[in-house]
């Protein structure tokens, strides 16, 4: 299965890149995440969208058709997802009628500098998720606090019980895309979608 990485944070040292970067290396055979860099889409702007779609949004729209699903590793900033990851949903949905992001199912992690593991900010991209029907695993969470001490200076994981339950999400989300991929239940889940 192809994975999407989406990180919310632009920054080079990004404690939630670099746990994507993890998840990369641990993920089983059956797991290939491929880490998408969002910092080229540009502003959303409804006049751009109708004298057609700047590059960087097509790209990135690609990707996400390509991928069996999307794993996003998002910090919070003020209580919220990052605009940038906002603004690069936003192109992605549109035009709403053909939205990649439909039926796509989809699992957040998050981790935060303080003790909020980022926990308003994956509730704002969940309800962002409901509007675009991407299809979110619920359960299980990763919201990791005072994220700069499960990492080294490298950037590379040091926490072991991080990376006990980061290789337990990843088997739950290899078997959440696999519910979806299934005809009849895909077929199912469609009829209530529109
Ligand atoms: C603009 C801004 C707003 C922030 N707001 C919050 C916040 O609301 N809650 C929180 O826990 N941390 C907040 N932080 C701290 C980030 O969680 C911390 O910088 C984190 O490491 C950023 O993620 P990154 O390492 O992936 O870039 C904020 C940081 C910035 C730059």
């Amino acid at each position: 299965m192809k994975i999407l990485g989406i990180p919310g944070s632009l920054r080079k040292n990004s404690f939630n890149l670099a746990m994507l970067n993890a998840a990369a290396e641990i993920a089983q055979d059956g797991l290939k995440i491929e880490i998408y860099d969002i910092k080229d889409i540009p502003s959303y702007n409804q006049d751009t969208e109708e004298e057609g779609f700047p590059q960087a949004a097509v790209e990135f729209k690609k990707a996400i058709s390509n991928a069996d699903g999307l794993l996003f590793a998002t910090p919070e900033y003020n209580y919220s997802m990052p605009g940038v990851l906002k603004n690069a949903i936003d192109w992605a949905s549109r035009p709403a009628s053909c939205s990649p992001l439909n039926m796509k199912p989809i699992a957040i992690m998050g981790g935060s500098g303080g003790t909020g593991g980022t926990i308003r900010s994956q509730l704002h991209l969940r309800q962002v998720a409901l509007f675009t029907n991407m299809i979110d695993m619920k359960k299980p969470e990763i919201l990791v606090t005072k994220i700069q001490e499960k990492f080294d200076p490298d950037l590379k994981l040091i926490d072991e019980d991080l990376r006990a339950h980061l290789k337990k999400f990843l088997i739950s989300f290899e078997n959440w895309i696999s519910i979806f991929k299934n005809d009849h239940i895909s077929k199912k889940y469609k009829s209530f979608s529109k």
